[in-house]
């Protein structure tokens, strides 16, 4: 069946950290009705295995084709890095991933071909980033595939850091300086935000790298390379109104808006429980 203009975007995550890429969707395409799932109740995905991401994966994007989706986001950092291949041999839908976007960001803004990478433990031994970073830099950046470098490092406490809203105290400082002084000595000019929860610590990692290194925010890149699918599959809602955002957890709906609202950017109403459905 061929998809419809006027169906929604389909976002999922592990949680509530999908919801930078929500607000970036809003921000690059105000005029899309948005469908989220936050599977609040299996979250963490990043201390899971492969076998356990990959599952979770395939339920999320089962739901939401409920609502007969136009294109499925995969948010989460760490089903991209292990499941978007599975999800995309298996479903019609196009579906959208954010390590390769942001990889291509991060490719065109180094200038010294030196790359970090921070994400979850299951996102940084997945290798994901590496390898669309080698594949992406060999066939449209020849002139950076020989000299490019990556540095990569798990930081698991930003996740909890960030939902618990201490996004400029000193313990997250001293922590981000821990975590990202290997990243100031191998000198890397270009570092890839490669989980949902850390444009939220954007300004503590900016002050503890200094100028000089750009943060590439995978979510933003996401949501632009969302806008060209969309474009392309001619699947563009052409609709003049506000979209409509609608939310989705499998497990209580309060805590989500509460911490939400940070990661949105904005109240978030409208959250039912998936089983409800
Ligand atoms: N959403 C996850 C990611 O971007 C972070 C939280 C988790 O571990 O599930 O990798």
């Amino acid at each position: 069946m061929a998809q419809d203009k006027n169906n929604p975007i389909g976002v999922f995550d592990s949680g509530v950290g999908g919801l930078t890429v929500v607000k970036q969707l809003v921000k690059y395409l105000p005029c899309e009705d948005i469908v989220y799932f936050g599977d609040t109740a299996r979250v963490p995905y990043g201390t899971k295995s492969t076998k356990t991401i990959e599952r979770f994966s395939v339920e999320n994007a089962l739901f939401l084709l409920r609502f007969k989706v136009k294109c499925i986001v995969v948010a989460c950092n760490t089903s991209s890095s292990i499941a978007l291949k599975l999800l995309q041999d298996n479903f019609k839908a196009p579906i959208i991933g954010v390590i390769e976007p942001g990889a291509r960001e991060a490719i065109s803004s180094t200038k010294a071909g030196r790359i970090g990478i921070i994400g979850t433990s299951a996102t940084i031994l997945s290798k994901a980033y590496e390898s669309e970073l080698k594949r992406i830099a060999k066939s449209e950046f020849p002139q950076k595939y020989l000299s490019l470098k990556t540095v990569s490092k798990s930081c698991p406490l930003f996740v909890s850091l960030a939902e618990e809203g201490w996004l400029n105290d000193p313990v997250t400082k001293q922590v981000a300086k821990r975590y990202l002084s290997v990243f100031k000595q191998k000198k890397v000019d270009s570092l890839i935000l490669g989980c949902t929860h850390y444009p939220l610590l954007k300004d503590v990692i900016g002050s503890v790298l200094g100028r000089g290194i750009c943060l590439v925010d995978s979510a933003r890149q996401c949501a632009i390379e969302t806008k060209n699918v969309l474009y392309r599959e001619e699947l563009l809602n052409t609709k003049k109104q506000k979209g409509v955002l609608r939310f989705f957890v499998s497990d209580e709906p309060n805590k989500f808006a509460s911490s939400g609202r940070k990661f949105l950017g904005s109240a978030i109403k409208c959250i039912r429980r998936h089983e409800d459905v």
